[in-house]
């Protein structure tokens, strides 16, 4: 039997996770829940939500691996596309629409399962087919039907709304499912937190090989690859998180190299620092994490200088955060903590209360300090309605600007970049250019950039840290040079900090 056709759970086989459809009922009831607290919510409404949909190559019949859409996938656990869900808010009753397949299905695509295999896998109520759902939602008399339309705030783009032929016979309401529902996908469950346990175990498992194996002389895709193999013959991953990112030299100043534009095919070199920022995704669960580390296994004293110069701030972050502090404010102290460094380094003089108040540290750490992460690698949840964006440089791009909570998954990823037309234009700032040291600055010039990227979930007192790879120059030298492991990562499936 496939492992796919394992009633009630989502396995992939061999030694990969087993998740259970119990997540995703836990999900419906909290939604359930959350939406029965909505003042003027009338009795007897529905939620509606539409499932992604099987899509081709431009005007191609070659079809693209299937993704779920999150907010369906978070409620539903269902892997197939073309479909609906529905749930009653005031009975927790969940209703499947599958679609009617035809019976050509059967020659290209494989067996037409009967409705009753779909309640079965994903634990439903009832299932019925896509063709009726305006009939079956009738005859549940709902009052109001309850759509999904709202802003993601890291994209700037609208949710897809769910329509079928037949809504115009029901009130509609759009407004009131998605901030409910985005606070719901906000906190994990115990079940969330342990498939994001299992995906940044596997993913920090992927970063080690390729530690152990490269080489100069190889392609930066080479690594992609090899970490793709790792997650995907390893931990069932079809699916990386988000597009590999494999900078070695100056490349690893660049935020997303990787893309179409620079395809991570440049020759690694002896001398080269890497940054390799990568995550598998498992059961649409992210992970997001990023190693940085001389490609030939030693520091050089620059290299150590800048690398521990980010692992300083994310140790400070991580021994800080906690619930009720707020996300702005460690993005701030990573700054500090660069700033500092930097004068130490020998790169800036002067004080670094007096560069803060230029935004000096935006200059070497350009994006925000992390971002939530959960079914989406930018989860969703940084900016509910009366929060609002720093208009500040570096701040400005900061995913999240809430309050820190217990069960929230973060990622921790300071970096120093040193990305030439940032410093050109820095050392041109009538305020800022007296911070650098001009001749010192040029030995960096081409250096590239240091990120440490870590996954932690937040406890009632700090948090649980979800990556567990190599971090310290000792530890990553020692790693690299005789590939045994040493004990960096005490606790299987997560570490306290
Ligand atoms: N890999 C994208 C990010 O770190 O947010
Ligand atoms: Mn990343
Ligand atoms: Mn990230």
């Amino acid at each position: 039997m496939a492992t796919s056709e394992i009633k009630g759970v989502f396995w992939m086989g061999k030694d990969t996770l087993r998740v259970s459809a119990a997540l995703f009922a836990q999900n419906r009831q909290r939604l359930c829940e959350g939406l029965r607290g909505v003042q003027d919510l009338q009795p007897r409404a529905i939620v509606v939500l539409q499932g992604g949909e099987q899509r081709q190559r431009y005007c191609t019949d070659t079809d693209e691996v299937f993704r779920q859409e999150s907010f369906f996938h978070w409620t539903f656990g269902v892997t197939e596309a073309d479909c609906y869900g529905a749930l009653e808010v005031d009975t927790g009753k969940s209703l499947l629409f599958v679609p009617k397949l035809p019976e050509s299905y059967a020659t290209w695509m494989g067996k037409i399962h009967p409705r009753e295999h779909f309640k079965e896998k994903y634990a439903v109520d009832e299932v019925h087919y896509t063709c009726d759902i305006a009939d079956v939602l009738t005859n549940l008399q709902p009052s109001v039907l309850l759509t999904l339309r709202g802003l993601n705030t890291d994209s700037g783009s609208v949710c897809r709304e769910a329509s079928f032929e037949g809504i115009s016979r029901f009130q509609v309401n759009n407004s009131l499912l998605h901030p409910v529902i985005v606070e719901c996908r906000l906190i994990k469950t115990d079940m969330e937190l342990e498939v994001l346990r299992y995906t940044n175990r596997i993913s920090s498992e992927a970063h080690k090989q390729i530690m152990k194996h490269i080489k100069p002389g190889q392609k930066e895709y080479e690594m992609e690859s090899l970490f793709q193999h790792y997650c995907y013959s390893r931990g069932g991953m079809r699916q990386t998180s988000y597009t590999c990112i494999c900078g070695s030299g100056n490349n690893s100043s660049i935020l997303h190299y990787g893309h179409a534009g620079a395809p991570n095919d440049k020759t690694i070199q002896g001398g080269d620092m890497c940054l390799f920022d990568m995550g598998g995704e498992y059961y649409c669960y992210s992970s997001d994490i990023t190693c940085s580390f001389p490609a030939n296994g030693k520091f050089s004293p620059d290299q150590k200088a800048i690398y521990e110069a980010v692992l300083r701030s994310s140790r400070m972050v991580l021994a800080a955060l906690r619930p009720g502090v707020k996300w702005t404010d460690m993005h701030r102290l990573a700054d500090r903590v660069h700033l500092e460094e930097l004068v130490k380094i020998g790169i800036l003089q002067g004080s670094v209360d007096d560069m803060l108040k230029v935004h000096l540290g935006a200059v070497f750490m350009p994006h925000g300090l992390g971002h939530l992460l959960g079914i989406d690698v930018h989860d969703v949840g940084g900016y509910p309605e009366g929060v609002e964006r720093v208009d500040e440089p570096g701040l400005k791009s900061l995913r999240m600007g809430r309050l820190v909570q217990e069960r929230m998954v973060l990622t921790v990823e300071p970096g120093i970049y040193f990305i030439n037309h940032l410093l050109d234009g820095a050392l041109a700032s009538p305020t800022q250019s007296s911070f650098f040291n001009n001749h010192v600055l040029a030995r960096f010039r081409n250096f590239g950039g240091v990120r440490i990227e870590d996954n932690v979930a937040v406890t009632a007192d700090g948090v649980e840290l979800l990556t567990c790879v190599p971090r310290t120059v000792e530890e990553i030298e020692a790693f690299m040079g005789d590939g045994h492991e040493k004990s960096f990562c005490p606790i299987v499936g997560g570490q306290k900090v």
